[in-house]
């Protein structure tokens, strides 16, 4: 079931997302106009990221990897990706909720696609989808917005692209990726994106693309000119296996945590220092005294 809480009361919306351009406003303070956005997958972290201000929470495809386990995005299905933005839906109270189409999901043809952007904003209470993919989305794109759907455009290093990539490296690094990207850019404002994420490409191009663009820029490995920043929750909190990519900065170490938690907790087991009486529930005196007066008849 769908549960968007009332706007009004501080609850940010994709208008609101979309006035934090920074040009739009350049004479603000920079500490309320750079746009902050997380990921999330499920009840506990999105309440935790939502009730620590974030503006937008997303729950990415990157939860194949960090969350489930695979080796890349492309596996995670429509119906787990619903499952999480059900359960990020209930944590989330003001931030703008935005969930990741997975692959496969918006690559055939229209009208499927148009189902699964729908059931994530019916079914999971998304306000927005994300979708990878420039010039070769706009039809998809103006679509969507056409059907109520607002929708968050991402490029640059597209993790759906693997394949097509040869891996996950920096793209527009040269003067024709570079162009590409510009154009890319352009295409999926003219669509109608209300904003779009820039995934590892160099500094000054997504400065470029910045200045260009009237639509906020939101940046992963693109450099501090963005108007906004996102980061995998996993990568950030210390709580990521393999390798975590140069741009993610880590905040916390929530492993550690975990694992000195869990050997404590091991050790106070094995020691019987766990559970004490206080963590123990009680009989009544009287019905204490009947059980044994039953038992010694
Ligand atoms: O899936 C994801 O987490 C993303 C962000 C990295 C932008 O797409």
């Amino acid at each position: 079931m769908s549960v968007v809480f009332d706007a009004g009361n501080g609850k940010i919306t994709v208008p609101d997302i979309r006035s934090r351009k920074s040009s739009s406003f350049p004479d603000t303070r920079p500490d309320t106009r750079k746009i902050v956005s997380l990921t999330a997958y499920d009840y506990p972290t999105a309440r935790i990221v939502d009730e620590a201000g974030v503006d937008i929470v997303l729950v990415g495809d990157s939860l194949a990897m960090v969350a489930l386990g695979h080796e890349n995005t492309l596996s995670v299905t429509v119906e787990e990706m619903l499952l999480h933005t059900r359960a990020a839906r209930r944590g989330v109270r003001r931030a703008l909720l935005v969930a990741d189409m997975p692959y496969g999901s918006y690559h055939t043809d229209l009208s499927e696609s148009m189902r699964h952007a729908l059931r994530f904003v019916k079914e999971a209470g998304a306000e927005a989808v994300k979708i990878e993919g420039g010039e070769r989305r706009m039809d998809l794109i103006a679509r969507m917005v056409d059907a109520e759907i607002p929708v968050m455009g991402h490029i640059g290093l597209t993790p759906q692209s693997l394949h097509a990539f040869g891996g996950f490296r920096v793209q527009g690094k040269t003067v024709e990726t570079a162009e590409q990207l510009l154009r890319d850019a352009r295409a999926v404002e003219a669509a109608g994106a209300f904003s779009v994420v820039l995934e590892s490409i160099p500094r000054e191009l997504a400065a470029e693309i910045t200045r260009e663009l009237r639509i906020p820029t939101i940046g992963i490995g693109a450099g501090p000119d963005c108007d906004g920043q996102i980061l995998v929750l996993y990568d950030m909190i210390g709580l990521a296996f393999g390798h975590v990519p140069k741009f993610a900065r880590r905040y916390a170490n929530v492993a550690e945590s975990i694992s000195k938690a869990v050997a404590e907790y091991a050790q106070d087991v094995r020691h019987d220092h766990f559970p004490a009486d206080e963590e123990s529930f009680h009989l009544s005196a009287q019905v204490r005294e009947q059980l044994l007066a039953g038992r010694r008849r």
